[in-house]
């Protein structure tokens, strides 16, 4: 297991976007080094606060690519919510400038880089790191449903992780504010072997349930180093996906095959929801885990 140290990673990350903000924002204000992550409408870089000496990721938006309707809308969607938001579970944005060619949204920068290729460098997770990760992202996600916002995205390659092991969700380019639990959203977001049932049959679907879905798929992915849901064929992947067709590794114990069962539900109705998560013993030893290490939370426990 990777050693932890003791970590106020929430004030530091308060006081950056403090001392980031009060200086004018242009991209001359950083060096800009290498490219760290590549996504549908541009590059992430490192780079580095030239002034403050301090080292964030900067997302490009290339606006050339922001041809397609609603492209604008989504990109403008994605800089209020990731401005807006604050827990020690959700990737923080310092700033947001623009020029003639691209939008920048300069963010903290976890260490480790996303939980995709984190898995893939270990093949799979322990199941103590797994309840570890696990706990965290609930407690975001539970962050953003409380806030009304749904993600919409939830995958591995969007959870980023610290040196102390803490998770950042980050890539907000698919969430939406909702007016209520009770409405229904129709946009098909994201791919395939993430997406929901009831996103995948085109159907006007509830906010939570499709996130609860992800942190499913993550949390198959963790224990099992590999997706539940995969296929060439993008007809036969839906197929698999629709009808909830998958099978666990032997090696797989029965608490985890209990809350996958759960959670990946093909009906959103009976899926499990965040509340009862909480009570379930993966979700637990995560928490009780978390707790040997840190103390970000507040007294409550939660957030
Ligand atoms: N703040 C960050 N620190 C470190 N790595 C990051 C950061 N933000 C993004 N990345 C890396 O860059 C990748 C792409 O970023 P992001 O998911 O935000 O872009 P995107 O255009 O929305 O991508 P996609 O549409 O493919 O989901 C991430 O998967 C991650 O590996
Ligand atoms: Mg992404």
């Amino acid at each position: 297991m990777i050693s932890f140290k003791s970590s106020s990673d929430k004030s530091k990350a308060k006081s950056k976007v403090k001392e980031i903000a009060k200086i004018p924002s242009k991209l001359d204000s950083y060096k800009i080094e290498e490219t760290i992550g590549e996504g549908t409408y541009g590059k992430v870089k490192l780079a580095t606060h030239i002034k403050l000496n301090e080292k964030v990721a900067i997302k490009f938006i290339d606006k050339k690519k922001l041809t397609n309707k609603g492209d604008d809308e989504r990109m403008k969607n994605e800089i209020s919510i990731i401005t807006q938001l604050n827990h020690p579970n959700i990737l923080k944005a310092f700033e947001v400038f623009e020029d003639e060619t691209n939008y920048y949204i300069v963010m903290e920068r976890p260490i480790r880089g996303d939980l995709f290729n984190y898995i893939c460098s270990k093949g799979r997770l322990s199941m103590d790191e797994a309840c570890f990760i696990f706990y965290q992202i609930v407690n975001g996600i539970q962050y953003l449903h409380n806030n009304k916002i749904v993600h919409r995205d939830m995958k591995p390659e969007n959870i980023m992780l610290t040196q102390d092991m803490i998770v950042k969700i980050g890539d907000f380019g698919l969430s939406k504010y909702y007016k209520s639990e009770e409405v229904k959203l129709k946009t098909n977001c994201g791919s395939p072997c993430y997406s929901a049932p009831e996103v995948l049959r085109g159907n006007r679907y509830k906010p939570k349930p499709v996130d609860i879905w992800g942190l499913g798929i993550i949390l198959y992915c963790m224990i099992c180093g590999e997706l539940p849901f995969e296929d060439d064929k993008e007809d036969i992947l839906i197929r698999k996906v629709t009808l909830c067709k998958y099978t666990c590794p032997l090696f797989v114990t029965d608490i985890f095959k209990n809350l996958f069962k759960k959670i990946l539900c093909p009906n959103p109705k009976e899926r499990i929801t965040i509340e009862q998560i909480k009570m379930n013993c993966i979700y637990n030893i995560g928490r009780s885990n978390f707790y040997k290490y840190f103390k970000i939370y507040g007294d409550d426990g939660d957030m």
